[in-house]
């Protein structure tokens, strides 16, 4: 939710500044802008994606510079309210990540000094306040701002007057880069991986002061020393690599993924704290939230434990009575609602856990402990191969707890996906991009990928989608079945085959097309489809695993038959920061 960059060396900063912010779209996309410091400060920003209209930027000069793009929460999406903010002389400008809650306020206490501002911005009541302070020393001048500010900011800060940039963190993430003689700030390392591996993640309400030559991080009064982290994603990770999109190639990445991930969660490597449980309670959002059901389901089933998982919004607001151990899953490790209602846990004595797959995240700060899932960097807005990577921790976590349950098919769950990345569905897509609206449907766990599934589809191709248990299509949504309303079935060999096929029948019956996911070879599935599509006979985990790869491919292929953007989706961002 709004990427930052800051860069200070012997390098022009402009092409450095737009090419991390290129790599952050991700977090937003609607506008962006740049500063760079000189004897006058240098701007450029603009409505629309940097990655289409980052021209006129790169001529912006100097060695030091910052940047932004945007995911408007106050104020329209516009050149005005596009980052960086300026002060009433232009001497200050800032880039920032989060919300300042207490900005209406400030806002007229600064008018009533005489301020102009000039956006609908949250952000710009920083820049004035740290104008207000302003005295010829920055650092100084935003230290003393930052305690009028309350909500969740990464502020980078820089002066017409001096060559440094004053970066502050609280709430909302930031990491250092550490070059040779040169240093890099951003919301996440993706930006600076193609200059450094090391990396120095600052806590809340660190202020740090970056000049060419060194860092200094303070906390309060006191200099503090951060550990330097290396970081082992690969440039290679952040970018295309022939592929159309991010979203194609990071479905392909999933089988290393999940291979990677598996093979990281062991019994000797989970973190104690896990310990027996006699029960779990897990919190996540949107697709996290279904990878959740999915756990729930299959710990329920493998070894009797039961599970409740709750949408971290509404835990934080109204918590169920809660003890023993929280699970809190998000991939971005930055999700607002997910972290608190991991503190939220914390209050009631919960041992908690984040699965998530960002090191140095903002979850992994706060939980008693982190299990670590090894995706790599995931670039396009929809989930896909952090979501396989938790089912791999979650299952591995199951087979941990429930004696090796899953036996040894996790281990070769890799070669299950790489089966199905090219089924053809072309029959399919046909159908699903004249759709006027798609109902998905399953029975225990193939319900929660039919959630999933769903999520992708209006996600990326904006069709109208919606997840439902099997049974429960005839109690309403029967109501809105006609020949432009398909419907996707998964239909595995387990206890509720039989009534799977009286469900795909009944809604056959009132002339919805019906495309099912089924075992191949499946004669009577074959026979009653109107478009099959045959998936591996094996485990159940797998099938999970293959159904649900099928699924991300029939949204990525829909969307790209519509034209749509299928890395950037109108209105979202891939890491949200606020409630
Ligand atoms: C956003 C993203 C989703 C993601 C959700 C939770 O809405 O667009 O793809 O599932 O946040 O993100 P998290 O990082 O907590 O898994």
């Amino acid at each position: 939710m709004c990427g930052i960059v800051g860069y200070i060396g012997r390098r022009k900063a402009a092409p450095i500044v737009i090419e991390g912010l290129k790599k952050l779209e991700y977090r937003g996309y609607d506008s962006f802008g740049i500063a760079t410091q000189g004897k006058k400060i240098g701007i450029c920003k603009h409505e629309g994606k940097i990655s289409e209209n980052s021209g006129s930027a790169l001529n912006l000069k100097g060695t030091t510079g910052i940047g932004h793009t945007r995911w408007a929460t106050h104020g329209v999406p516009n050149d005005v309210n596009a980052h960086p903010h300026t002060d009433c002389t232009n001497r200050i400008a800032v880039v920032h990540n989060g919300i300042i809650e207490n900005y209406a306020e400030l806002k007229r206490q600064l008018i009533s000094k005489g301020h102009t501002f000039r956006s609908e911005t949250d952000t710009e009541v920083i820049a004035h306040l740290i104008e207000e302070q302003y005295k010829g020393d920055l650092l100084s001048a935003v230290s003393d701002a930052v305690p009028y500010l309350k909500g969740s900011f990464a502020i980078l800060a820089i002066s017409s007057e001096e060559n440094r940039i004053v970066a502050v963190r609280y709430a909302s993430p930031l990491v250092l880069g550490i070059g040779d003689n040169e240093l890099f700030a951003a919301s996440d390392m993706t930006p600076v991986l193609e200059h450094t591996e090391r990396a120095v993640f600052l806590e809340d309400g660190d202020i740090a002061d970056l000049s060419r030559e060194k860092v200094t991080i303070y906390h309060g009064k006191e200099v503090v020393e951060r550990p330097m982290e290396l970081i082992d994603w690969s440039i290679e990770d952040t970018k295309k690599g022939g592929f159309p999109h991010y979203m194609l190639k990071e479905i392909y990445e999933q089988p290393q993924a999940f291979y990677n991930s598996v093979r990281a969660c062991t019994k000797e490597t989970l973190p104690a704290i896990i310990g027996k449980p006699s029960s779990v309670t897990l919190v996540a959002c949107g697709s996290s939230y279904n990878a959740g059901l999915i756990f729930k389901y299959l710990l329920e089933e493998s070894c009797g434990i039961p599970a409740r998982l709750e949408y971290a919004s509404e835990f934080k607001y109204f918590p169920p009575p809660v003890s023993g151990l929280v699970i809190g899953i998000t991939q971005s490790g930055e999700t607002a609602d997910t972290i608190s209602a991991l503190k939220q846990a914390k209050t009631h004595n919960c041992r908690t856990l984040a699965i998530t797959n960002v090191l140095g995240s903002s979850v992994s700060r706060i939980s008693d402990a982190t299990v670590y899932m090894r995706a790599g960097p995931e670039i396009s807005v929809a989930a896909t191969k952090s979501f396989t990577a938790q089912l791999a921790v979650l299952m591995q976590l199951i087979n941990c707890l429930c004696e090796d349950r899953a036996g040894d098919f996790l281990l070769h769950g890799h070669r299950a996906i790489e089966e199905v990345l090219l089924k053809d569905l072309t029959a399919a897509v046909a159908l699903c991009r004249k759709a006027a609206s798609i109902f998905y449907v399953g029975r225990g766990p193939f319900y929660p990928v039919s959630l999933e599934g769903a999520l992708k589809m209006k996600e990326i191709s904006y069709i109208h989608a919606e997840g439902y248990a099997a049974g429960e299509l005839k109690h309403g949504p029967f109501a809105l079945l006609t020949p432009e309303t398909p419907v996707v079935a998964i239909c595995m060999p387990d206890d509720t085959y039989g009534v799977m096929i009286s469900n795909i029948k009944e809604m056959m019956a009132r002339g919805a097309p019906v495309i099912v996911l089924g075992p191949e070879g499946d004669k009577e599935l074959i026979d009653i489809a109107d478009i099959f599509i045959p998936l591996p006979k094996s485990h159940k985990f797998l099938q999970v695993l293959t159904s649900l790869v099928v699924l991300q491919l029939l949204a990525y292929h829909t969307a790209v038959a519509l034209g749509r953007d299928v890395d950037k989706p109108r209105n979202l961002a891939k890491s949200v920061t606020v409630e």
